[in-house]
Formats: C-alpha cells, structure tokens, sequence
C-alpha cells in the first residue's frame, strides 16, 4: 500500500514537544482546538481528523468507527487503489497516521462533525469509547453534552451517539489559497516543522491559525492544520459542485467513474476515469467525437480546421459526465 508524506522543506519555527508523563489534562496552557465558530447550519463543508491506533486494524474497522466509505479512506490517504482490489480488507498497521475524512457541520454555532455515528456494544463506557477507539480526538464529556446523555455512567448497548469531533470550514480557503481542515492531535516527537512538513502545510500558518505564538505544543494538544487543496470549477449544476482535494490524496466522484487527484505540490485538480475495479458501468468517459478519454491531454488532429489537446472532466449529474475540449 503506498501511503507516503507529504515533504516541505520549510522550517521557520522549530516548537519542541514537551512531553507529559502525567497526561495533558495536568496543564492548563494546552491548545486545544474546539472547533471554529459558526453561524449557520448551511456552512457545512469536507475537512479532516487525523487518527492513529496502537494497534493493526482491518480498514473496514476505522471506517465503521468513522462511518465512512473504505474508497474514501483510500483516497485521503492517497493510497493505490489499483494495488488493493479490496480496500476494506487492507490490514492498516498499529501506530500508522490517517487522514479520516468527515463532514464539517455548524452545530449549536460550533463546527463539529456529525457524520461519525457509534453504536454502542456491550461492555462499552462513555469513557472507553472516547479514550480508546477516538484517542484523544474527543473528550466522553464533549460526547455526553452534543448527544444529551444525562448520565454517562448509563449507556446501553445499541444506542447511537454522534461523536462531535472539533473541525473547521476556514471559508474553505486560508491566505487566499483553498484549503481543507486537518484536526491534529499531537503526539510525541512531534515539532511544528514536522506536523507541516507531515500535512503539507506551512508551519507559519499553523502557528497563526492556532495563536501559537512560539508556545510550547503539548502531547494531546488538537490544532487545526489548513492543508493545501485544489478546488474544483465544475459546472454549478453538477452533484459534485464544490469538489475540493487536499493535496497529495484523491476522491472517486461520478459514482465511482471518475477519480480526480491534487499532487503534493500543486494547485491543479486533475481527474481521469477511476481504476475499472471500483465500477461496474461507467458512461462513456471520453470527450465527444474524439479519442481523447477524460484526463488526456494530447493533440489530437480532426477533420476540420481545429485540433483537440485536452479533454476536462466538468462534474456529474445522475448518468451524465460533463466534459469539455
Ligand atoms: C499502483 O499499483 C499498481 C499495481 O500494483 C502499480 O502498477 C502502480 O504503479 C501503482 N501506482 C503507484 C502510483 O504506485
Ligand atoms: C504504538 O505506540 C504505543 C505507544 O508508543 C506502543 O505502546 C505500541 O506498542 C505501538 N504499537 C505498535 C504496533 O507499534
Ligand atoms: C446532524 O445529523 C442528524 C442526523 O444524524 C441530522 O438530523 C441533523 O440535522 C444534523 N445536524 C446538522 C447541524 O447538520
Ligand atoms: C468567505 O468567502 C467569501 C468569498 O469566497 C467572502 O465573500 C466571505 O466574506 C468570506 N467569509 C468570511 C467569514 O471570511
Ligand atoms: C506573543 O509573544 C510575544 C513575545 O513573546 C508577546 O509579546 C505577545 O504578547 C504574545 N501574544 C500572545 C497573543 O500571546
Ligand atoms: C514545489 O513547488 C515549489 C515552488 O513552485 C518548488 O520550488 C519545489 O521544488 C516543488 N517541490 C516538488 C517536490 O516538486
Ligand atoms: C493539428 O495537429 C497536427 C499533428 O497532430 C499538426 O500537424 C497540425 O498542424 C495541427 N493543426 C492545427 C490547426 O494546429
């Protein structure tokens, strides 16, 4: 599976982790993320939590516990589809860092997630539910007020709570450049350098973002990371109007036809017909009376006068790809 990081060469602010033995709870200077502020339940957007397990897990198990699609997860963390015929299969092992994409929503004038539902098992506890399965992303006390549980100490197998991790819209964009929010929990050894280097991310505007403002980070701390994405101009009536790609990760669109990526060092979005093995009938994903398939970009001699040298993927809607030359 090729999962890689992102590289940045620039390292402003080199912020040491202080490492604490007795939990960060123990401070009261921790920086913690609580998500943005919000004003209306339209402003809804994409963004990130990053997720880490001391343990090996089936991918289909972090996607049940983030209720997401096993494709999608592929995608954030940019790992080749074409090397893992079954996604939810692939072993993910203990330790390893993942993009978790979720959906950002205005909650009581907060941005939180509302996409992650858990269902309660047996010998679950608020606490153990927070603690071990969302590490450090969420307090049982956050889980506790958004879903109105009155007593924590009674939960019962086969309730499902909203787990309302911190996020952030930015207005989609940050120093006038589209981004995507990464909600970070930081863990040992980490400097800032290395989490913006990690992100893809400049390390100046995670310090801003954050009012870090050279302050030491903490092991637990949540900061709110804006990574570079690629934003989309697709046709407004399209379904996926709006489309945006976090640098160096890909998302299948079209009902699974077409997959547009964002490299790690680009502001370019670039879609071509996904692997074969994620669709079983796909509309014709070439341009109109040419050779020429979505992505390619090629001269390609007509009839007439004209010549085509590219073939752009303009979104979707029900069974119809747009596309223009
Ligand atoms: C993805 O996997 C396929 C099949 O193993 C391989 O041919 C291809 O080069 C890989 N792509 C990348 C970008 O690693
Ligand atoms: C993951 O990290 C924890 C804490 O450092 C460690 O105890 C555990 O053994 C690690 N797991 C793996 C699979 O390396
Ligand atoms: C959160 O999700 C629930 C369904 O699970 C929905 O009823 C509610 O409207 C959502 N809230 C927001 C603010 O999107
Ligand atoms: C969000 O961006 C839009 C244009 O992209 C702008 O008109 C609006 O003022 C911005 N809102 C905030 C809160 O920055
Ligand atoms: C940031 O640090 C500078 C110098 O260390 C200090 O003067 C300033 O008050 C600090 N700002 C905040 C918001 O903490
Ligand atoms: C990324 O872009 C910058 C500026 O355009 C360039 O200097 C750098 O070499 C590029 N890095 C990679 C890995 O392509
Ligand atoms: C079209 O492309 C062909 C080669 O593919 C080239 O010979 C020809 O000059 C081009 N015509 C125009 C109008 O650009």
């Amino acid at each position: 599976m090729g999962y890689f990081f992102l590289s940045c060469k620039s390292s402003k602010f080199e912020v040491f982790v202080l490492i604490l033995l007795l939990g960060s709870s123990a401070l009261g200077s921790a920086k913690t993320f609580q998500g943005e502020s919000c004003s209306s339940v339209a402003d809804t957007c994409s963004s990130f939590v990053n997720y880490q397990y001391p343990y090996d897990l089936r991918l289909q198990q972090i996607a049940n516990w983030f209720s997401v699609d096993p494709v999608a997860l592929f995608g954030a963390n940019n790992f080749n589809l074409t090397a893992a015929p079954d996604p939810e299969n692939e072993i993910i092992p203990g330790n390893q860092t993942l993009r978790i994409p979720v959906t950002c929503s205005c909650i009581g004038q907060i941005h939180r997630v509302n996409s992650t539902v858990y269902t309660v098992k047996p010998d679950d506890t608020l606490s153990k539910i927070a603690d071990s399965i969302y590490g450090g992303l969420i307090t049982y006390q956050e889980i506790a007020a958004v879903n109105n549980i009155a007593d924590p100490n009674k939960i019962l197998p086969g309730q499902q709570f909203v787990i309302p991790f911190p996020c952030a819209c930015l207005n989609k964009t940050y120093n006038g450049h589209p981004v995507i929010s990464l909600a970070y929990v930081v863990s040992p050894g980490d400097t800032l350098s290395k989490i913006a280097a990690k992100a893809g991310a400049q390390a100046a505007d995670i310090s801003k973002l954050n009012a870090l403002n050279n302050s030491l980070l903490i092991v637990g701390d949540v900061l709110d990371i804006p990574i570079p994405a690629c934003s989309s101009s697709f046709t407004t009536t399209a379904t996926d109007y709006g489309l945006i790609v976090a640098s160096g990760s890909y998302q299948i669109t079209a009902d699974n036809c077409v997959q547009c990526s964002c490299g790690s060092n680009s502001t370019d979005l670039y879609c071509s017909p996904a692997p074969a093995l994620l669709s079983g009938s796909c509309p014709n994903l070439h341009c109109d009376g040419t050779k020429l398939a979505i992505g390619d970009v090629k001269e390609q001699a007509l009839s007439k006068s004209c010549n085509v040298t590219s073939c752009i993927y303009e979104g979707f809607q029900g069974k119809t790809i747009f596309s223009s030359c």
